[in-house]
Formats: structure tokens, C-alpha cells, sequence
């Protein structure tokens, strides 16, 4: 989804406003890497369009408001803000970049390892092997992700990520992910291979309460190519 030039002009306005004089990374909504309707039928455009314009845009515009006045936070990449939301004082503003910061990242994230059913691809050959040598195989490693997405109460995201030079699936709750050191437990670090929104938000009008066949449904556009990238850098 491509903002329009009106909107571009705008957000470039806003955003030199709101970087003069302090901020050098106040961010932005990305793009989606492909159309809203091309992850369908398996989540629909609806969805998409809702979750993309509505939700991940709202994340962005609090964190903004949020960095306004954290201008050594406000410095920061996305990725490296994460590390750091611990280490702020005030637990409003904490909650804050916590909720809207994690929003954020994982959001984009989400749109980066997924793609349209024709294109996923498979795993690699070294990351088969790193499922294999983890969870015994590819079908066993699918249950027990499924599984923990399913056992997340409420809001929040399962995982699959590199702890230790080892694969492991974790789940976090609400925007929290596993780059939060100090906010996150340490068994639940780790780098990011795969993470799936189990918010209601993003299966709720295609799916209703069938988080079930929600996941069943992702992984047919989980971008297996993205997540080789990933094991591999
Ligand atoms: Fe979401």
C-alpha cells in the first residue's frame, strides 16, 4: 500500500518538524512488501488494510509522541531502541515506548516474513537442519509453534527465534519481543526468525475466535526465502 502524494507530503512535513531540532529517527509506517490483497485468501485484504493503515500506523504515531521527549532514545534504530526501552526511569513513558516501540518492530517485521502463497519458498537446507536437530522435524517443529501461539492468553506473538546458536520458540505478551533485554526474561531472548500476531486484531474479521485455523491458514505465506536470510546474516 503506497501512501498518496498528499499523505507523503504531509508525513515528510511532520516529520521535519518533529526531528527539528532533536530527532534524527522519528519513524515512519513502511510500505508492505506486497499488495494488501496478495496474502489472500489466507488473511484477507480487509484485515490487512486494517491492520497495516489502522493498528501498525497508530503504534508509530505514539512512539513518536512517545520519543518526543527521550531525545538519546529518539536517536536510535528501531532494532536498537528495543534493548534499551528497559532503561527508562518513568514507568508511563517506559509503557509507552514499550507498547508502541515493540508495536512497531514487530509489525514490521510481521509484513517481512510473510509473502504471497506462490512465492514462499521452503526452508533452506540449513535451516531444515537446524529445525530438524531442534524439534525432531519440520511437522513437529509447525505443532509446537502452532501450539504456543495457541497458549498465549490473550494478546501477544509466538516466536521462533536463534538463542545461543540454538532454535527455539518463545511467546511474549502484548508488543513485547524477544529483543527486550531487562523487560523480557532471558530465557526468552534471542534473534527473530519468525513471529506471528495472535492479537484478535489480525485474524478476528476473516476468522472470528478460530485463532486455530488462523495459523493453520499463515503458514501457507510464511516468506520461507526471508527467514533462510535471517539464519543466514
Ligand atoms: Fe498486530
Amino acid at each position: 500500500m503506497k501512501l498518496g502524494v498528499a499523505s507523503a507530503v504531509l508525513a515528510t512535513t511532520a516529520r521535519s518538524i518533529a526531528q527539528s531540532p532533536a530527532t534524527s529517527a522519528i519513524h515512519s509506517l513502511p510500505a508492505l512488501p506486497y499488495a494488501a490483497s496478495d496474502l489472500a485468501p489466507h488473511i484477507d485484504v480487509e484485515t490487512m488494510n486494517i491492520h497495516h493503515g489502522k493498528h501498525h500506523a497508530a503504534y508509530i504515531a505514539k512512539l513518536n509522541e512517545a520519543l518526543a521527549t527521550q531525545s538519546d532514545l529518539a536517536k536510535l534504530s528501531l532494532d536498537a531502541l528495543q534493548g534499551q526501552i528497559h532503561s527508562i526511569n518513568d514507568p508511563a513513558t517506559q509503557a509507552a515506548l514499550r507498547n508502541n516501540g515493540g508495536g512497531h518492530w514487530n509489525h514490521s517485521f510481521f509484513w517481512s516474513i510473510m509473502t504471497p502463497a506462490k512465492d514462499a519458498g521452503k526452508p533452506s537446507e540449513k535451516l531444515a537442519a537446524a529445525i530438524n536437530e531442534a524439534f525432531g522435524s519440520i511437522e513437529k517443529f509447525q505443532a509446537a509453534f502452532a501450539e504456543a501461539a495457541m497458549k498465549r492468553f490473550g494478546s501477544g506473538w509466538a516466536w521462533l527465534i536463534i538463542q545461543n546458536g540454538k532454535l527455539k520458540i518463545t511467546s511474549t505478551p502484548n508488543q513485547d519481543n524477544p529483543l527486550m533485554k531487562g523487560i523480557v526474561s532471558d530465557a526468552e531472548l534471542g534473534k527473530p526468525l519468525l513471529g506471528l500476531d495472535v492479537w484478535e486484531h489480525a485474524y478476528y474479521l476473516h476468522y472470528q475466535n478460530r485463532r486455530a485455523d488462523y495459523i493453520t491458514a499463515w503458514w501457507n505465506v510464511v516468506n520461507w526465502n526471508a527467514v533462510n536470510a535471517l539464519l543466514s546474516t
